[in-house]
């Protein structure tokens, strides 16, 4: 193979969206979405030189220790976003409140987004990412928290940008599937690299993919469906970057399941419903994968059917393939 890429061979993701949507606003917002992704992944790049290591010395609203790197992509995101003229509402990990954008620059969509996903990976070069999902606004009027307090079902477009050894943007149009593009450092272009991601026929690798430290404080169902998976003729093997965006973009290509199950400390899990849960479920969905909360507020809950009532809110995340959402389903009926 030769390292010169004849240009029309693959697509790139701005002929892509253009190619995917008539709606120039919808496509003027995820040309600034990806932007904001390409200055993330320098900065991500730099960061060992640029002096962005380390902590910020805030803590955000859900109590996590903000790192320089969340600062500065957060930054980076609502400024590309509130200029673009697309946008009417962001929500971020890093604000606590919503996000209006001036009423002269005020456009038709609403943004949730996680500027940087596993940002205590940051430190040891180990791959972050940014998750977002796009809504519209249903009505004309100026935009209120109720535009985006609704349930996952609803999003328009969703994605993830991973800053792993390539940068690389998975995204997806509502009815769309699943694509993926590459970042091609030397054209500064996402090119497409594989269309209509589906997971692996019959669920894939077996891999479970979860924090087990906490597992003391697992309920009996995900402590005994763990237990089944290890003991197994043919054991499942673990795998945990710790980063969510790394850890569902394995679980999409190779297979397995990822869990941040609700426990009894965290009853609704540790991971936010609008910028984590809700992308990567809409997106495992679309791959032809499963996702649920597992058992929550007492029942079984599919996670996009979830109706958020705060932004920052959590929920329990089962995601992956049906082989394995099944399993921990059907241990739930098991356990009673
Ligand atoms: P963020 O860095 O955006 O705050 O997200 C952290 C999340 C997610 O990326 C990851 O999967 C999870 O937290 C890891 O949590 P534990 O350290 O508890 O395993
Ligand atoms: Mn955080
Ligand atoms: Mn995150
Ligand atoms: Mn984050």
């Amino acid at each position: 193979a030769s390292d010169s890429v004849s240009v029309s061979q693959f697509p790139t993701l701005n002929r892509y969206i253009m190619g995917k949507t008539g709606d120039k606003e919808l496509a003027i917002l995820l040309m600034a979405l990806q932007l904001a992704c390409k200055a993330t992944s320098r900065a991500c790049n730099k960061a060992g030189i640029a002096m962005l290591f380390g902590l910020a010395g805030e803590v955000n609203s859900t109590g996590d220790d903000q790192k320089k790197l969340d600062v500065l992509s957060n930054e980076i995101f609502i400024d590309a976003l509130t200029n673009c003229g697309a946008c009417a509402v962001l929500v971020s990990e890093e604000n606590e409140d919503p996000i209006f954008v001036p009423q002269e620059k005020a456009g038709r969509f609403v943004v949730a987004f996680d500027p940087l996903d596993g940002s205590s990976n940051i430190d040891c070069n180990v791959s972050t990412g940014t998750i977002f999902a796009v809504y519209e606004k249903q009505h004309s009027g100026p935009a209120t928290v109720n535009d985006i307090l609704r349930t996952g079902n609803d999003i328009t477009v969703a994605g993830y940008c991973m800053y792993g050894a390539a940068t690389e943007l998975v995204i997806t149009f509502k009815g769309h599937g699943v694509h993926r593009f590459t970042l091609d450092p030397s054209l500064g272009e996402f090119v497409h690299i594989q269309a209509r991601v589906k997971l692996p026929e019959g669920g894939g690798k077996k891999i479970y993919s979860c924090n087990e430290g906490n597992s003391r404080n697992w309920d009996a169902a995900i402590k005994s469906i763990i237990a089944k998976w290890k003991d197994s003729d043919k054991p499942y093997a673990a795998r945990y970057v710790g980063s969510m965006v790394s850890d569902v973009h394995r679980t999409i290509l190779y297979g397995g399941i990822y869990l941040y199950p609700a426990d009894a400390k965290s009853k609704h899990g540790k991971l936010r419903v609008l910028y984590e849960g809700f992308p990567m479920a809409f997106i495992m969905e679309q791959a032809g994968g499963s996702a649920s909360c597992g058992m929550f507020k007492g029942k079984i809950q599919r996670l996009l059917d979830i109706v958020p009532e705060s932004i920052h809110e959590k929920c329990p995340v089962v995601i992956g393939c049906n082989r394995d959402v099944d399993a921990v389903l059907e241990e739930y009926k098991i356990q009673g």
